[in-house]
């Protein structure tokens, strides 16, 4: 999983992508004609036109709940969420209030993405991101995700969808609030209990979650 590649090798790997990224993407909104095209279907280059994208570094918007993706794209736009590697600023700053409410009721809308089914679920790491991921930890102080997350629903209408996601997607979210590379959250409780979460605590919240089922807009788990 990404999240045993080295740091330094890590962020070298990144600051390459990025700078990839800009530029073709610079490129192409002179480029490509976009009228009469959904809002949405720009964002399914990198997302996917399923919500399901293929790549750990683009997250899964499938499923996910409108509040919460059209507050993303909001952050971004105004630079309060900056940790995307510049990816998505360009076109957070195109897209108007409408459009971003068609594509966020887009995505909202789809079938939610099926977990990862090449997580083992009988490792000790599994074992140990479920446990926190439901109980949390008295000793170190870590907060039950469940409390806010996913089962929680619809008590927390502010916390995303988390099963289902990439597991890469989530250790780098996890990773950015810990080292304060995001901070986005009004809330402010995910720097809180990101600083008390080893890399090994991450990882196995990472591996968990994203072999899990998301739970559809009628609360049923996907298949
Ligand atoms: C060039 C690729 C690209 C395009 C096009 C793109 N995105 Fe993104 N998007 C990203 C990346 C990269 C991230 C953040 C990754 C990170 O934080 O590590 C992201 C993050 C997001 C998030 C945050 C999701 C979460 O779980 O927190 C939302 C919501 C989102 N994008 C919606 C959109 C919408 C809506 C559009 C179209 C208007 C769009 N994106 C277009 C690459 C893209
Ligand atoms: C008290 C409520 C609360 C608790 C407890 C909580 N979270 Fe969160 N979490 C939030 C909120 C609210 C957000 C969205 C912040 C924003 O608007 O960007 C969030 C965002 C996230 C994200 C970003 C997801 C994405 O799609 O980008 C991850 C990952 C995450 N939380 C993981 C966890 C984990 C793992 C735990 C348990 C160790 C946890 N959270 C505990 C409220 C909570």
């Amino acid at each position: 999983m990404m999240a045993f590649i080295s740091d330094r090798r890590r962020s070298r790997t990144s600051v390459l992508l990025i700078a990839l990224g800009s530029t073709i993407l610079s490129a192409r909104a002179d480029m490509i004609v976009t009228d009469g095209m959904q809002p949405w279907e720009t964002c399914a280059e990198c997302h996917g036109l399923d919500g399901i994208s293929v790549m750990a570094r683009f997250p899964k918007l499938a499923g996910q709940r409108f509040g919460y993706i059209a507050k993303q794209v909001r952050d971004i736009r105004a630079g309060r969420r900056r940790n995307d590697g510049g990816q998505m600023a360009a076109i957070a700053g195109e897209i108007d209030d409408n459009d971003l409410a068609k594509s966020a009721a887009y995505f909202a809308g789809l079938p939610p993405p099926p977990p990862d089914p090449s997580l083992a679920t009988d490792s000790e790491d599994w074992r140990r991101g479920a446990a926190l991921y439901r109980d949390g930890d008295a000793v170190s102080g870590i907060a039950s995700c469940g409390s806010c997350h996913d089962d929680a629903e619809p008590n927390r209408p502010d916390a995303p969808l988390l099963k289902a996601q990439h597991a890469g997607y989530l250790a780098k979210q996890l990773r950015d609030w810990r080292s304060g590379e995001r901070h986005n959250d009004l809330s402010q409780t995910m720097p809180a209990v990101a600083a008390k979460l080893s890399d090994r605590d991450i990882s196995a919240l990472a591996t968990f979650l994203a072999s899990q089922p998301r739970l559809g807009p009628n609360g049923a788990p996907a298949q």
